[in-house]
């Protein structure tokens, strides 16, 4: 039977109604606002289970066994601790660098120091997840103790992977409360389909590169406002509009001048993104435990002028926006948030890179050619 003719190429700008992988780690139905990681829907892992638990699941299609669970815990605690050489890295990384330059080019000298950094069996790239996953958060913590003129803190491999964050960030056991709450973010950010991030990190391993390459990739890509980056840009805007009073003049004036509101909209969701709605009843939380009650009530008032204006057009809180409030009522630094969002969606990333090779073909969209044709080389002398 001959082969059915390939079905003429089209323009898709941005890839928006373009499939490019088929994946089992998460479903967004953006109509309906439903979020699933491996058929499990957001919010009953959001209050049920743990990160280290969720990394299980998207990485093996299936919640562990209690032993399996451990397990895992220990291959991750195993490996929090850094390279000396990255250690070192770390104390000469300028003080006033962007978290996220850091963060890209720490994870990225990663590779130069795992014997395996460039074997591409299931084996080798578990391995390599598990250290990327452990190591990423010491990274994280102990550049900002080093900016800030602190000693470093070395990782506590008795605590889990939120608990020992903290530890390290504050050099100081966290509240079970804060630990939770983190924990619980981190899940809400591990994965969310072929978000641009995730599609950036499968482009590079399905050149058959490195999992240290696709991350770093993935990393550089997560930065931009428009995807990962924009959690940061939402505290700014909750800092710039200081005050109840000023949020419908400041709001009304950006989306006059067509501006972006960042924290809202989402390519695929038309509808609130699910992973919003469970951290606004988390944030509320989290506020009035931590005396940050001003910023929810700024941010439900942002809301409810958004949802009045352009709730129509199909755009709503996505989980940027209520992220922001959580982060800096558990006492994150405004610079780290995104970093923070990296921790997390390192399972996610990790988990497709795997997912990619497991039946590879090399990701390669054509190009539309709009210039000239038939143009003569004319010497620089008679230009
Ligand atoms: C994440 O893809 C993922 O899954 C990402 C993510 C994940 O978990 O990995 O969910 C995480 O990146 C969430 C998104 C974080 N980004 C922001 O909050 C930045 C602000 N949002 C916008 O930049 C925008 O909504 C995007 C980029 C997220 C989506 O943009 P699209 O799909 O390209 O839609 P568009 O820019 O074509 O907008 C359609 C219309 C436009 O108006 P019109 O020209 O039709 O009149 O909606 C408007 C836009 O101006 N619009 C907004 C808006 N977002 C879209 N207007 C005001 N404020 C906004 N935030």
């Amino acid at each position: 039977m001959t082969a059915a003719p390939a079905a003429a190429p089209t323009f898709d700008k941005g890839l928006a109604n373009t499939i490019a992988a088929e994946t089992q780690m998460s479903f967004i139905d953006g109509g309906k606002g439903v979020l699933e990681y491996v058929g499990i829907d957001i919010d009953s892992l959001a209050r049920n289970s743990t990160f280290e638990e969720t990394v299980f699941l998207l990485w093996n299609r299936r919640l562990p066994t209690a032993i399996e669970l451990s397990a895992l815990e220990q291959d991750i605690r195993a490996e929090y601790d850094l390279p000396a050489e990255v250690w070192q890295m770390l104390r000469e990384t300028p003080r006033t660098a962007h978290p996220m330059h850091m963060l890209r080019t720490l994870v990225s000298a990663l590779g130069m120091f795992d014997k395996d950094a460039d074997t591409n069996t299931p084996e080798a790239n578990r391995a390599k997840s598990i250290k990327l996953l452990a190591k990423t958060p010491t990274i994280i913590a102990n550049f900002d103790r080093h900016r800030k003129g602190k000693p470093m803190v070395k990782p506590d491999p008795t605590v889990g992977l939120a608990a020992n964050f903290l530890w390290m960030l504050n050099g100081a056991v966290p509240t079970a409360a804060v630990a939770k709450a983190l924990d619980v973010c981190l899940i809400l950010h591990a994965d969310h389909g072929l978000n641009a991030s995730t599609f950036a990190a499968r482009v590079t391993i399905a050149t058959l590169s490195d999992m240290y390459s696709a991350i770093t990739t993935a990393i550089g890509t997560l930065k931009g406002p428009l995807h990962g980056g924009a959690n940061e840009e939402v505290m700014h805007m909750l800092n710039e509009i200081g005050t109840m009073d000023n949020i419908e003049p400041y709001i009304r004036a950006k989306l006059a001048r067509k501006e972006l509101v960042m924290g809202f909209g989402h390519r695929v969701y038309k509808a609130l993104d699910p992973r919003a709605g469970y951290l606004k009843t988390f944030a509320k939380q989290i506020a009035t435990d931590t005396g940050n009650e001003r910023l929810y009530e700024m941010s439900t008032k942002i809301e409810d002028l958004m949802r009045a204006e352009v709730a129509a057009k199909g755009i709503y809180p996505n989980v940027d926006f209520y992220s922001a409030t959580t982060y800096h009522s558990i006492g994150i630094d405004l610079d780290l948030f995104t970093t923070i969002f990296a921790m997390s969606r390192i399972s996610g990333w990790t988990g497709h890179c795997m997912e990619q090779l497991d039946g590879n073909r090399l990701i390669r969209p054509g190009a539309s050619y709009v210039g000239p044709h038939g143009v003569a080389y004319v010497p620089a002398s008679k230009r």
